[in-house]
């Protein structure tokens, strides 16, 4: 386990990654009865933009930072910067939320998150970033596991987020199969699975493999900043969903366009299907 976020907090695939993860909590506040959110692979919360890594691979520089004065931007891009200013009070992006702190300072106090962990430094940092509080579940554990130990949730309605870091060359076949198992336990909930977009074939393969296991309503959005790479930096992300929120596509149809131009390196488009 090499990987640390902390070198791609806030680049383009955690914008596109984290827009989509809020609207999918607000869809779920839309209704009185409470959720879970299982973040199968959390992360350490919290990152610095003035710490060694992010200074050695300004990642953010091209992805928030360019969105982070906008004067306009849709509404789903409006949403992701007022949670990532929640984090920076005195208005300099300094501090950006992973998917674990941005679910907690949206939860309700009915509401739950489990996070799950693997890395002991990484679960040590993020027992430390989030707070101390009775709705929010932190553990050292696989993420893979938790999906077949967790699910469905007391509450049985909920949102599982799947963000691996596809070190393993399996993974992404290893994530359209855990959802499939998954949704066979917990079928109406919402899945929000990230990938990298490397190659359109590998991704349509998983996703057919998805549907195969059970994958009914599905929505996924691309989105890359440059021409695609198969070395180097990564360019382009992907999320799928399952049984996304209403409205999500329409919001998207207006979202991508706008994101594909402003971060764009070169060769940027987006897809939504
Ligand atoms: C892409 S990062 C997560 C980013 C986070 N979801 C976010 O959006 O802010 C993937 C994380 O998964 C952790 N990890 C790797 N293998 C894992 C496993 N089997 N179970 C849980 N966590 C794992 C890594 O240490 C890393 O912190």
């Amino acid at each position: 386990m090499n990987y640390r976020h902390a070198f791609h907090a806030g680049n383009h695939a955690d914008v596109l990654k984290h827009a989509v993860l809020l609207y999918c909590l607000d869809a779920l506040k839309r209704k009185p009865a409470p959720f879970a959110v299982l973040d199968t692979h959390a992360g350490r919360g919290l990152y610095d933009f003035q710490a060694d890594e992010a200074s050695r691979s300004p990642e953010w520089q091209d992805g928030i930072a360019r969105l982070w004065d906008w004067p306009e931007p849709p509404p789903l891009v409006a949403r992701y910067l007022e949670a990532v200013r929640s984090f920076n009070a005195d208005g300099a992006l300094r501090t950006y939320p992973g998917s674990p702190a941005l679910v907690t300072t949206n939860l309700r106090d009915e509401d739950v998150l489990i996070a799950c962990e693997l890395h002991p430094e990484e679960h040590a940092a993020l027992k430390r970033a989030l707070p101390r509080q009775g709705n929010v579940q932190i553990h050292v554990r696989d993420g893979w596991e938790a999906l077949s130990a967790l699910l469905p949730p007391t509450q049985r309605r909920g949102l599982v987020l799947i963000d691996p870091p596809y070190e393993a060359p399996d993974e992404l076949a290893q994530s359209a199969r855990a959802i499939g198992a998954a949704l066979k336990r917990f079928a109406h909930g919402t899945y929000l699975w990230w990938r990298p977009l490397k190659s359109e074939s590998a991704l349509n393969a998983v996703d057919a493999e998805a549907r195969a296991q059970g994958a009914k309503e599905t929505l996924r959005a691309d989105l890359w900043v440059a021409a695609p790479q198969t070395e180097g930096r990564l360019v382009g992300s992907s999320v799928y969903l399952v049984n996304p929120p209403f409205g999500l596509r329409e919001t998207l149809k207006e979202a991508l366009p706008f994101l594909a131009d402003a971060l764009t390196k070169g060769q940027s488009g987006y897809r939504l299907r």
